[in-house]
């Protein structure tokens, strides 16, 4: 088939240019893309005030705390990856503040609250929550890359939270839900926060989250120790003694940030940077795109049921080797040469059968798992005039991570623990059935999907910013939307909006957006694919810089509420 029959059969099929979908937006200085607009706004207020992608990223991070408490956080973690130009030289940097175990957890904590009547024990409530990251993370980004003083990029998330803004239908919905509200109102911390009066505040009514306001002021004053020691610290281990967590002083005072080697490899010529271990998502991206390399996917056309095909067997196999093998590089030695040579890599893409599926046991012998949803962590991607390009993604894990909002302290907990391997052979919440190397223990980083990524282009500066929430969705989101605009040239929105698919290897079933159309399912079917229909894929945040027109291209996920806003 020729490149333009497959294009236009693409439109056809797969409706990525429709007219409803709303074109990115053109900006020459600076480029914010967010889940939420008000925290874009305030990204752009900063890059248009002095200060560079790094302060605008951490402005940002700290007002989605504010406006997106679903997954913007002080009580998460995340990475921040970034291609930074200083004195006319470019480097790349990789950040992990993801949350670390407490000292007291060890491999069986969640086998034993099970036997003692909790099964949701690294889900929800307080033994759920892994030791924040955020706070550290962003103000050492801050600190080390950053340009304007700590109250100037903290100043807009406490005035959002002191002032209020209006209650979002889509928070006021998710507090009105009679199920987690029940879950919700558990916590007393929560209830004051989220249910003042009892009720829950209404769509439009103002949102003021003082306590909150107080802990980011302390930030702001005391930097990090306005967090990890004193009071905050204190109302912590306080909330942590009265619900059965394990979390204490010290494991406050100890949490650290890590700058990583990046993930770093070209493809046809761009060079990709992405998150390294613990997070499984640039190593998962290397791997995949090194399989794919091999085929023609452009003639093959885009989103053919051949193309996502070997897709899905391109994912199918990275994850089983991630799910085997990838954890806290801090803890484990994790074979990542040999999962990144060229051998490995040939000899996996050998296995791949064009005309075939190959079931997920055949690889992975012992584990099994049904699979459920919960989709909320967030991405939010920034350029400057400087041509600084920065991808931060952090999380509260699921939604409100574990429901529990520190008292006096206005933050909600992550719940990240469940990002571990529980229980040996259990699926967590994303279906994900893992490895020794992410068995929970004291002081490690869960593995994380998340997968924000920068590419440069042949001249070694950044033509794209990436990333999205979705758990393992994220990686097969990142590698789809690199290759809709690498591979088959799609323009920005196009790229995001347009459906995708989704193999994480157990449970083996071939997950995919509603838009695909009758013939590419039936394509895929035949294959042998088990195929799961999913409502949507990601809340992508996409930059494009286009260098021939010299404009910046921010495409916000249709599929979210978010905003790219430049100036
Ligand atoms: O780190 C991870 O991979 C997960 N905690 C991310 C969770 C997530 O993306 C939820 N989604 N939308």
């Amino acid at each position: 088939m020729t490149r333009l029959p497959s294009l236009i059969l693409l439109i056809i099929t797969s409706g990525p240019l429709q007219a409803a979908d709303p074109p990115a937006v053109e900006a020459r200085q600076g480029m914010v893309v967010a889940a939420e607009p008000l925290a874009a706004e305030v990204g752009v207020a900063i890059l248009k005030g002095g200060g560079n992608a790094v302060d605008a990223a951490v402005a940002v991070g700290f007002a989605l705390a504010v406006t997106y408490p679903v997954a913007g956080n002080i009580g998460g973690g995340g990475f921040l990856v970034a291609s930074l130009s200083a004195q006319g030289k470019r480097h790349s940097v990789a950040l992990d503040f993801r949350e670390m175990a407490p000292a007291a957890a060890h491999r069986d904590l969640y086998v034993q609250a099970a036997r003692n009547g909790r099964k949701d024990a690294s889900t929800l409530g307080h033994l759920a929550a892994g030791v924040p990251g955020s706070v550290a993370g962003l103000l050492r980004a801050h600190q080390k890359w950053g340009r304007l003083d700590r109250d100037r990029v903290l100043a807009p998330a406490i005035r959002l939270a002191e002032e209020g803004f209006p209650m979002p239908e889509r928070i006021h919905a998710f507090f009105s839900h009679p199920h987690r509200a029940k879950q919700l109102q558990r916590y007393a911390g929560t209830r004051h926060v989220f249910y003042p009066g009892g009720k829950v505040i209404p769509t439009g009514a103002l949102f003021r989250q003082p306590e909150l306001a107080e802990t980011l002021r302390r930030i702001r004053d005391q930097g990090a120790d306005g967090f990890y020691r004193g009071e905050v610290a204190e109302a912590i281990v306080r909330e942590m003694e009265r619900g059965g967590g394990v979390i204490t002083l010290d494991d406050l005072a100890s949490y650290q940030t890590v700058e990583r080697e990046p993930v770093t490899f070209q493809f046809r010529g761009l060079t990709v940077i992405s998150m390294p271990p613990p997070s499984s998502g640039g190593v998962c991206l290397q791997q995949m795109l090194t399989m794919l390399d091999r085929y023609p996917l452009e003639k093959l056309g885009h989103n053919s049921s051949i193309s996502l095909h070997l897709l899905s067997e391109a994912m199918r196999r990275s994850f089983a080797d991630r799910n085997l093998y990838l954890g806290d590089p801090d803890h484990h030695s994790l074979p990542l040469e040999r999962m990144l040579s060229k051998a490995h890599l040939e000899k996996l893409a050998a296995t791949i059968d064009a005309k075939r599926a190959t079931p997920s046991e055949a690889l992975l012998a012992e584990f099994r798992a049904p699979g459920r949803e919960g989709e909320q962590t967030t991405h939010y991607s920034v350029v400057d005039a400087e041509g600084n390009a920065v991808a931060v993604t952090t999380t509260l894990n699921g939604g409100y991570g574990s429901k529990v909002v520190v008292p006096g302290a206005g933050f909600l907990l992550n719940n990240e623990m469940d990002d571990f391997a529980t229980e040996p052979g259990k699926p967590n919440l994303y279906g994900l059935v893992q490895g020794e190397a992410n068995a929970v223990g004291p002081r490690k980083r869960p593995l994380s999907s998340m997968t924000p990524t920068v590419v440069l282009d042949v001249k070694g500066q950044p033509c794209y910013v990436l990333g999205t929430p979705g758990g393992p969705t994220i990686i097969s989101n990142v590698l789809q939307v690199f290759l809709n605009l690498v591979v088959y040239q799609l323009p920005p929105q196009a790229a995001v909006n347009t459906a995708k698919i989704h193999h994480q290897c157990i449970p083996d079933r071939l997950y995919y957006e509603k838009k695909l159309s009758a013939d590419v399912l039936e394509g895929l079917r035949s294959r042998g694919h088990r195929l799961q229909r999913r409502g949507w894929i990601g809340d992508f945040q996409l930059i494009a810089v286009d260098r021939v027109r010299g404009v910046l291209l921010g495409v916000s996920d249709p599929r979210g509420e978010g905003r790219a806003v430049g100036y």
